[in-house]
């Protein structure tokens, strides 16, 4: 259940190692997510832990997602996993397109392809969009036009409500706090790709859809990125496999 604060989705990419380091994480981020109301924490794990932690939490306070889905529902796709198959070990998130995925090869017609799988399945779809580098001509902001609408190619408006999109400039990323994008143009963006999902479809439905930053998102920058930056969450990496991070960026959340 979607309470009314700030968004945090974890995405822990390729780690950690064990399933034993994943209880590790997620056992005291459990005790830190009760203590504050007004945050709506997720973690996107890899698939192999996704059923281990959600009966750690069988009440469901932390929402679980994959990192990725594919577009097909069963068959002879070796080393696919379906929506279906996601959310039968208790995922209701998912992240589809992050740039570690397009840099292997994903397209934006597979990756709306995907997009529109999981929110026909009713996952909440994470769509990561983001540009490799920002020009002084503002050349950046036509691919990430580009790239919303083809990522978007054929989903239904009505399974937008489903829909988050994070936004992630590729330059941004794994860096540290001071290397993130300043929150003026985070502001600037989000508007920016509010702007798209209107032309796709209209303002109303434009601006349900939450947006999210990513990329060197960390306990000294959220509180600034969220404020100042008008957005509904942040979407982080590497920051969310250390408990302490974590705690500090709830804390400063539940209060934004
Ligand atoms: P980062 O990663 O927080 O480590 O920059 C964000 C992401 O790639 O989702």
């Amino acid at each position: 259940m979607q309470k009314s604060g700030k968004i945090l989705v974890a995405n822990w990419k390729m780690n950690p190692q064990t399933v034993g380091e994943a209880k590790d994480i997620f056992a005291p981020l459990k005790k830190t997510v009760v203590k504050f109301d007004n945050v709506n924490v997720i973690v996107c794990a890899p698939f192999v832990f996704i059923n281990t932690l959600r009966r750690m939490d069988l009440a469901g306070r932390i929402p679980l997602g994959g990192q990725d889905v594919y577009f097909e529902e069963y068959g002879a796709f070796t080393g696919e996993i379906s929506p279906t198959m996601l959310k039968s070990v208790g995922a209701s998130y998912v992240i589809v397109g992050h740039s570690e995925r397009r840099s292997l090869g994903e397209t934006d017609a597979l990756i709306a392809l995907k997009a529109g799988a999981a929110l026909k399945a009713e996952l909440r779809t994470v769509l990561c969009v983001g540009e490799k580098e920002r020009d002084t001509h503002g050349n950046y902001l036509a691919v990430l036009e580009d790239q919303i609408k083809a990522s978007l190619q054929g989903v239904q408006k009505r399974f937008l409500s489903n829909l988050i999109v994070a936004y992630e400039p590729i330059w941004a990323i794994g860096k540290s706090a001071k290397d993130a994008m300043s929150p003026s143009n985070i502001r600037e963006t989000a508007i920016f790709i509010r702007k798209i999902l209107a032309k796709l479809h209209d303002s109303e439905t434009a601006f349900k859809v939450p947006v999210l930053y990513g990329g060197s998102v960390a306990g000294a920058n959220i509180g600034a990125i969220l404020k100042e930056g008008e957005i509904e969450g942040v979407l982080v990496g590497h920051q969310s496999l250390m408990p302490s991070q974590m705690n500090e960026m709830i804390k400063v959340m539940n209060n934004v």
